[in-house]
């Protein structure tokens, strides 16, 4: 099924998101980059830009994101949240639990939230989200990007080890009741978290992050292994090492299972 936005528009339910200006074209360069610019020219909150193919999608620690004709869900959704600029990183955690939501909707699959904010199956990666903000003339925006594995085909051979795909796990599914599953739980989330902060989302997180429980790898300025005990009021992770409860914030490491990706 294409991703024409006469396809999957009659299944919104959102007030805001995906309704305003709904940017569809066959292939560009990032859904992010788009919406960057669209954001600077005063698009409003809730504008959603999404694609087939990227010829230049980007993930996080400016790594390339592999995004080909058909095989995923390559979009982004311009946010002008009511949060202060401190709290804008906390958007992430509802992108994440918000595709979690949905692919479990449509597909039925447990896809989990590997703190901070990718979504794996079955010990691999499903889902990644790139969190970008910018400042205009109606203040604070964020550009939230997910990029969601759909086909066999989305990521390349030499990451099978550490990705996943629907596909390989359930029937495929139609994308266009995923993007309309995620946009409404993402503005459930995101409404969640301007009346309470962290804090209005932080039960439904920790159930759905599989981190929690586990030993980790903290990979950053300063490495170290301890378990995983909880996520504070600001998202950050709680990590025990030496009897010693360490925070670590999103954006500064990366987190790996001590028995592989998890
Ligand atoms: C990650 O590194 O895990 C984040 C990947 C984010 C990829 C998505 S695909 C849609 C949007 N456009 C981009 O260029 N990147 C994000």
């Amino acid at each position: 099924m294409s991703l024409l936005p006469s396809h999957w528009t009659p299944l919104l339910t959102t007030r805001t998101l995906g309704r305003a200006v709904s940017h569809y074209e066959h292939t560009l360069t990032s859904t992010n980059l788009v919406l960057k610019d669209m954001a600077k020219q005063g698009a409003p909150h809730g504008s959603l830009c999404l694609c087939e193919c990227q010829t230049a999608g980007r993930g996080r620690m400016d790594r390339q994101w592999s995004s080909p004709e058909g095989q995923g869900v390559w979009l982004s959704v311009l946010l002008r949240p009511a949060l202060k600029p401190e709290d804008a990183p906390l958007i992430t955690f509802a992108c994440a639990l918000a595709m979690a939501k949905a692919v479990r909707e449509v597909t039925g699959l447990d896809a989990r939230i590997k703190w901070p904010n990718d979504l794996v199956l079955n010990g691999r990666k499903l889902c990644g989200i790139l969190l970008e903000m910018g400042f205009d003339a109606q203040g604070m925006y964020v550009v939230a990007g997910t990029g969601l594995n759909v086909r066999r085909g989305a990521y390349p051979s030499e990451l099978a080890e550490h990705a996943v795909s629907i596909e390989e796990c359930a029937a495929i599914p139609d994308r266009g009741a995923i993007i309309a599953a995620y946009l409404k739980a993402l503005e459930d989330a995101v409404s969640a978290l301007e009346q309470d902060g962290f804090a209005g989302i932080a039960a439904d997180f920790r159930r759905e992050c599989i981190t929690l429980g586990s030993q980790v790898h903290v990979l950053g300025a300063e490495s170290f292994t301890g378990m995983a005990e909880d996520i504070d009021a600001t998202g950050a992770l709680l990590v025990r090492t030496d009897g010693e409860l360490r925070r670590v914030l999103a954006g500064d490491v990366s987190v790996r299972g001590v028995m592989g990706y998890v």
